[in-house]
């Protein structure tokens, strides 16, 4: 017997499910040509990945393959149609938010001040996917190969 056997034998003698069932969640992302695309993004997976995942660039972070790495370059922000089944505004996502309204510098780099949050305005990275029936207006559609390597 593999090792492999053996642990699954093990589970499910002490009657652990073999494995996770992935759950997903359809996300309606409104994109900037006025068009919609429902995508069915994975539970727990931010807007960003979920975007990601279904070749829609949302952000420039990490010359557009994923989350900047100090979540702060807010180039993944959205506004938010519908927050069914979104996570609520975090302090660290407000902080980063509230940065690029400031035009802090990013990256030891000047940046204007983005312009002015509405209520419903969420960083795509730090918004995750709990439930069913988000609805998310994209902002600005990033072409990843224009990017990469800046
Ligand atoms: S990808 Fe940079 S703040 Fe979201």
């Amino acid at each position: 017997m593999t090792p492999f056997k053996i642990r699954r034998r093990l589970k499910s003698l002490l009657g652990q499910p073999e494995r996770a069932e992935i759950v997903r969640y359809p996300v309606t992302f409104l994109l900037p040509d006025g068009t919609e695309e429902v995508v069915h993004a994975e539970e727990h997976y931010s807007l960003l990945m979920a975007a990601d995942a279904h070749g829609i660039t949302i952000s420039t972070g990490r010359r557009a393959g994923g989350t900047c790495p100090d979540g702060h370059c807010a180039t993944c922000r959205v506004e938010i149609v519908s927050s069914a089944g979104l996570s609520p505004m975090t302090d660290a996502e407000r902080e980063s938010l509230q940065d690029a309204l400031d035009g802090k510098p990013h990256e030891g780099r000047a940046r204007k001040p983005a312009p002015p949050a509405s209520p419903n305005t969420r960083l795509g990275c730090y918004t995750k996917i709990r439930g069913p029936g988000a609805r998310v207006k994209i902002l600005e559609l990033f072409d990843p190969d224009s990017i990469r390597g800046e």
